[in-house]
């Protein structure tokens, strides 16, 4: 077995403090979002999202945020995916953002419900032609024979949108997570870490630090 135990750093960038939080949590996050893009970390966007399958087996991946306001987090994929089936099966739904060199991560619990079809249609039609082909050309979490299929299957569809709109596939969408709780962590000195977590009640957000 290969030894990690020694791969260990200390966090000194910073506490969070009570006096830091505002009561609406999506404001901290859009705080902490934007110091992830001003930082240059990749992919600022990416979170993990967790999801279960009928069995109560959880999987994660993967996947951008595109949007968030204060009804949740919005993310785009395809409606026949892995992820989707769990989520038609069961709504509960983890993202996680990992920001390290920050010495932050924000995990967050909540449902995920799907979007209306105009609003997956307006983002849909915002993205690069290449992306909106790759779309269609994906049967997303299938089994396939060989990267040839797919890239068969990409310059056939490439060819026949070649002119005028890639259309919106019927099995491409996206979903909205609204939060039940946000945890925020911050690294801190000798393993003292600061969590916070916001805990929706029925007319606010109710905040508890958590030991670390
Ligand atoms: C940086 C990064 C960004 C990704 N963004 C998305 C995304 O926005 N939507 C998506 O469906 N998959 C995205 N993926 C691919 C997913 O991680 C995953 O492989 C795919 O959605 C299939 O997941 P599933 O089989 O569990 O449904 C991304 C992967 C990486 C590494």
């Amino acid at each position: 077995m290969s030894d990690l135990s020694d791969i260990r750093r200390e966090y000194t960038q910073g506490g969070l403090r009570r006096g830091d939080l505002p009561q609406n949590p999506m404001d901290l996050f859009e705080k902490w979002i934007q110091q992830a893009k001003d930082a240059q970390l990749t992919d600022p966007t990416a979170m993990c999202v967790a999801t279960v399958d009928e069995t109560g087996q959880p999987f994660q991946r993967i996947v951008l945020l595109k949007r968030f306001d204060d009804k949740g987090f919005v993310f785009f994929t395809n409606l026949e995916s892995r992820k989707a089936k769990q989520i038609a099966a069961n709504s509960k739904i983890s993202l996680l953002f990992p920001w390290h060199p920050l010495e932050r991560q924000v995990a967050i619990v909540g449902e995920a419900e799907p979007l209306s079809m105009i609003e997956v249609a307006k983002y849909f039609m915002s993205r690069p032609k290449d992306s909106q082909i790759a779309a269609w050309v994906s049967k997303q979490s299938s089994k396939i024979s060989a990267r040839q299929a797919l890239e068969g299957k990409f310059a056939e569809m490439k060819a026949k949108y070649a002119q005028g709109e890639v259309p919106l596939p019927k099995f491409w969408g996206g979903y909205l997570v609204r939060p039940s709780s946000i945890e925020f962590w911050q690294g801190g000195e000798h393993r003292l870490h600061d969590r916070f977590m916001y805990s929706k009640t029925d007319s606010e957000w109710q905040i508890d630090r958590l030991a670390p």
